[in-house]
């Protein structure tokens, strides 16, 4: 081709009309509004010049109704391709709310679709970064049909490759269900919104005036709806908050975690294991310690931090090796299990079991929360679904009883009876039917009735209890534990039973898919 000639020069004008499309003028007002442009977001996301963009002179297919302006610029309002995260294959989408609110009509949906289909083909992680209006109002059915062809991909590849969704303007509308349907939901706070319908809707049909925040900001849906599992100040250090995340994962259900080799001593820490949990069964401490000890030094990546945190969740490096974390956390309602929480643990061990993760779980609960609200709002079946995915889950599964392992909780809790690889109890391990206070009275009603100091003789019996009833031995000695084990050791024995893991191999007979009691 002769690089003066007419061919050539059609070309360069047409990548001259590219680089412009979206004008400083729209880029300033998305600055303005505290978010970055869509190729921004590329650019922090991906190593240095590493993201190969698809599609990228495709055109919209919207058509001039009369309502609402049709924005020709070039990619239909979304940015797609692959590039490399930490030196990984990572496919991405970004929406540029620049063109039509981020809308999405016919061809940004196929444009998602591509990506949607190219990552599962090629077993690498999807990203989505959205800023978006929701289904292009111009474009009607063709829109909605967009989503749902969206929606069935997030499904198709649910389990097979990591998909994580981040929000860093609206989502409205069709616009939430594909996160929803993806592993992970980061969020900006301040600039990103999350709902199915508006503050102007909301306010047509039940006449109520809710802010842009109260409805759907980041806040929200990390403490009270459990939407969003990672929050962060800005879109940059929410695009960090991902690449750590990833770090974690495997590409696909078929490969394991990537090891790191930087490794801390095998028996570090020993002594302030010992006196990490309080010899006072009611004193409260913070689990989290109890993981920073136990763990590769700084390696523990919290999930849905703000949300149900009772249990703690995340994800940590044990000797190198990337494991999942599910522990009470008795600094909060005592560690106890309620609907919120069941919810929280059962997601992440399912996510956990897809993709070749081992999970530890740290035990310290005094049972499932009494009361009206938690049996009327269906702790029954949220509940279960926590025993569900502990028991349905076949990579290594090993726990370690720290505390209090009463009742159904020590069941639910990755018992050995429920499918745990190991199970190890510390000394200060309390495992009953129930808490000695309860228990006694039950047990001693009758005396406790005709004591004249019931509650000294209350303390006495639940001395007793304890020490009889409630403690490890009799589960170690029957064999519903492994072993009773010194606190100082429990670095070194968790990495001894999760290597001697590695090759665990379960076989399932055949079957549809089980039906997790939703
Ligand atoms: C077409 C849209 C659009 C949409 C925004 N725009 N949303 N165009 N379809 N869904 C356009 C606006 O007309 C405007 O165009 C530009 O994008 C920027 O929008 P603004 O309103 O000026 O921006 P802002 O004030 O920041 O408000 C953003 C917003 C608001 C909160 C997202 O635009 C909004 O409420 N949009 C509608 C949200 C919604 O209800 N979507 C439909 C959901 S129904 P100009 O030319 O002026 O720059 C749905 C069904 C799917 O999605 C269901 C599947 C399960």
């Amino acid at each position: 081709m002769d690089i003066k000639g007419k061919i050539y020069k059609d070309f360069l004008h047409r990548m001259d009309r590219f680089k412009i499309q979206n004008g400083p003028d729209k880029i300033k007002n998305q600055h303005n509004k505290g978010k970055l442009h869509a190729r921004e977001r590329i650019a922090l996301l991906f190593d240095k010049d590493s993201f190969e963009e698809l599609d990228a002179f495709v055109t919209s297919a919207t058509p001039d109704t009369g309502f609402g302006k049709i924005d020709e610029a070039f990619g239909d309002g979304v940015v797609i391709g692959h590039g490399r995260v930490n030196g990984r294959l990572v496919y991405a989408y970004s929406q540029d709310f620049t063109v039509m609110g981020g809308s999405l009509g016919t061809v940004h949906a196929k444009k998602i679709m591509k990506v949607q289909e190219l990552a599962l083909r090629v077993g690498a992680p999807i990203i989505g970064l959205i800023d978006s209006g929701g289904a292009r109002i111009q474009e009607g059915v063709a829109s909605l049909s967009g989503y749902a062809s969206i929606f069935h991909r997030n499904i198709q590849a649910s389990g097979i490759i990591p998909q994580i969704s981040v929000i860093l303007g609206p989502a409205a509308g069709g616009a939430v269900y594909s996160p929803a349907l993806t592993d992970f939901i980061f969020m900006a706070k301040n600039t990103s919104h999350m709902f199915v319908t508006g503050p102007d809707v909301v306010k047509e049909v039940l006449n109520e005036e809710v802010t842009f925040d109260e409805l759907g900001g980041a806040e929200i849906h990390a403490k009270k709806s459990g939407v969003a599992n990672f929050i962060y100040e800005d879109e940059e250090n929410a695009i960090i908050g991902v690449k750590k995340l990833l770090s974690f994962f495997p590409s696909n259900n078929l490969e394991n975690p990537p090891f790191i080799e930087k490794r801390d001593k095998k028996d570090k820490n020993t002594d302030k294991l010992i006196s990490v949990v309080p010899d006072d069964p009611n004193k409260p401490y913070d689990v989290k310690k109890v993981i920073e000890l136990l763990i590769d030094k700084d390696t523990f990546f919290e999930v849905s931090e703000h949300f149900a945190p009772s249990l703690v969740i995340g994800f940590a490096r044990l000797n190198g090796k990337a494991i999942g974390i599910v522990a009470n956390q008795p600094k909060v309602l005592a560690g106890v299990l309620d609907i919120n929480s069941s919810l929280k643990g059962a997601r992440f061990i399912r996510f956990c079991d897809c993709f070749n993760i081992p999970i530890l779980t740290l035990e310290d609960v005094p049972g499932f929360l009494p009361g009206l609200d938690q049996e009327h709002n269906g702790i029954i079946k949220h509940g279960a679904k926590l025993l569900f995915a502990y028991s349905e889950a076949t990579v290594p599964k090993v726990t370690v009883i720290l505390r209090k392992a009463y009742g159904g909780a020590f069941c639910v809790m990755n018992s050995k009876n429920l499918g745990g690889d190991y199970n190890f109890a510390w000394p200060t391990a309390e495992i009953a039917v129930m808490g000695p206070e309860g228990a006694v009275s039950i047990l001693n009603k009758r005396e406790l009735q005709k004591a004249e100091d019931p509650i000294q003789l209350k303390k006495e019996f639940a001395t007793k209890y304890r020490q009889e009833i409630a403690n490890p031995y009799i589960a170690d000695e029957n064999g519903y534990i492994d072993e009773v084990i010194d606190p100082a050791d429990t670095r070194k024995k968790l990495i001894t039973a999760f290597e001697s893991l590695e090759n665990k191999h379960i076989e399932q007979p055949s079957r549809k898919h089980g039906n997790i009691p939703l």
